[in-house]
């Protein structure tokens, strides 16, 4: 892959020789995503710090006709922040400026490579807390949870991260620079470009500064294990727990083969003497020990096989090791397919029954793996044992999920992977309306240009 040779020249110009990367070693850890089954090669990798700075390597793409793929943490699971068509990289990890959290308003505005895990421990010292919590905290970034419009474990209790977004600053693909980080709650001044943002996945403009929400903390929680002899018992268990539990946090799903891989990947005990068909992590949080009316409402359920409940913190944050520690779990088994679907309410539980069995015909040889966070219907199908380009068992998948009234995306974004069934989940005049906005915001194309949308005919 190459780019035209004034390119890098331009480019060193706006970020210094030590921020445009083009040594092999180095800009090959840009180039594989974090499941192993995306891998481009990109001629370089270019770090600004500043808007300023990603303002002027895109003016340097556009008057060359080279495009980018924006990347943050790089813990995206659809193929969308590596060069599969021989992008340049545009890394915003260096842009980690952390405003002091204003504590009147319960807000921080966060440079787009600040990490989840920043944002949520500067708003703990602040007093506040952050809405938005997953499992690749440590690495995926403010910019990327915008980008992918990033759900977790938290999006019951407080929504997606759009819901936290109060205003944006990003250089779009016209070369426009727009900041609206004011955070004011009420501000009805025309379109809200930062909602446009939120899950845009990089193809409209690049984020740099995002304005946050923040919650007050709960910081008293109940944690326990519920045992089901089958997944749709839990699935209506899930449901149930929305309407009894007012502080319910989280209803977090797997089966026994999703446990039984954990324990033994990590050398984890089990939670109980048998095993059961599902399991659902449920948590509740509060400002007092909100224990009581989580074993009530537990009580009050149907279907309960066996109960763990955590009595300490440690017993807590074990049993959310066996929840979270799936994705590298079966990540160790070789690169995954990781459908990341959203069913309605109704339909999640008989759609978690089917899915194996579709699995099983399809692709006899195949590992199938359902989890996910049954309260908001979304539930993760990983499929391992398939080539990363054998797609049957994907739109196997997709098709059902469509015929069901669902979504082929839930949280993850559509990137490279499911880009081909993206009229499965939106029509022909909505794709159409997608393509307008993309040539408004960036008409030479520099923004990752192979992922979400189809190519233009
Ligand atoms: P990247 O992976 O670098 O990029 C993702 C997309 O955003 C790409 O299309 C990229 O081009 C674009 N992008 C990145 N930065 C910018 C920017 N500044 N401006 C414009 N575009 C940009 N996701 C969930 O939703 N819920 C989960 O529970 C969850 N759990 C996870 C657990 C693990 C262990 C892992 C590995 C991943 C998980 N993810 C989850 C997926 C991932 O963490 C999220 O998609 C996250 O939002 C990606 O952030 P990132 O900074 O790593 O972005
Ligand atoms: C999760 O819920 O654990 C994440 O979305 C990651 C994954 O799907 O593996
Ligand atoms: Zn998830």
């Amino acid at each position: 892959v190459a780019v035209p040779p004034a390119f890098l020249a331009d480019v060193v110009a706006v970020v210094g020789p030590a921020h445009a990367l083009v040594d092999h070693g180095v800009v090959a850890s840009y180039e594989t995503d974090w499941t192993g089954r995306f891998v481009g090669r990109a001629p370089a990798v270019v770090r600004p710090s500043s808007t300023a700075e990603v303002a002027g390597v895109l003016a340097v793409c556009r008057e060359h006709g080279v495009a980018v793929v924006p990347q943050g943490g790089n813990t995206g699971l659809v193929g969308g922040s590596v060069p599969l068509h021989g992008e340049v990289v545009l890394s915003l990890r260096r842009l980690t400026a952390l405003q002091a959290v204003d504590v009147d308003a319960g807000q921080v505005t966060a440079g787009a490579g600040v990490s989840v895990a920043d944002v949520q421990s500067a708003a703990a010292r602040a007093g506040w807390a952050y809405g938005v919590d997953l499992a690749s905290r440590e690495s995926a970034t403010v910019g990327g949870t915008v980008a992918t419009n990033a759900g977790g474990i938290r999006v019951l209790r407080y929504g997606d991260t759009r819901a936290q977004v109060l205003g944006v600053e990003a250089v779009l693909g016209t070369g426009a620079v727009v900041s609206h980080t004011g955070g004011l709650l009420k501000d009805n001044t025309g379109y809200h470009l930062p909602s446009l943002l939120c899950g845009s996945e990089g193809t409209l403009g690049v984020v740099t500064a995002v304005r946050l929400a923040l919650v007050p903390p709960d910081p008293a929680r109940a944690v326990a294990l519920l045992a089901f002899d089958r997944p749709a018992a839990a699935v209506t268990a899930a449901n149930e727990l929305r309407r009894t539990l007012r502080p319910l946090s989280a209803a977090e799903l797997f089966t026994d083969d999703g446990l039984s891989l954990v324990t033994r990947h990590f050398g984890l005990a089990r939670p109980f003497p048998g095993s059961y068909g599902a399991y659902l992590l449920v948590e509740s949080s509060a400002a007092s020990d909100p224990t009581d009316e989580l074993a009530a409402a537990v009580r009050s359920l149907g279907g309960v096989a066996d109960v763990a409940v955590a009595g300490t913190p440690g017993q807590a944050a074990a049993l959310w090791r066996l929840r979270e520690a799936h994705t590298e779990a079966i990540n160790a088994l070789g690169a995954p397919h990781k459908l990341d679907v959203t069913l309605p309410a109704a339909a999640l539980g008989e759609f978690v029954e089917r899915v194996p069995g579709l699995v099983r015909g399809l692709a006899p040889g195949a590992r199938c793996f359902l989890f996910g966070h049954a309260a908001d219907g979304n539930v993760h199908v990983n499929v391992t044992g398939l080539g990363p380009d054998d797609e049957t068992v994907d739109g196997a998948v997709f098709e059902l999920v469509a015929a069901s009234g669902g979504s082929i995306s839930a949280e993850h974004g559509i990137g490279a992977a499911k880009r081909r069934w993206l009229h499965l989940a939106r029509t022909d005049a909505e794709i159409a309306t997608f393509a307008a906005i993309k040539g408004a915001l960036d008409p030479d194309r520099v923004l990752n240009p192979h992922v979400l949308l189809p190519e233009p005919s």
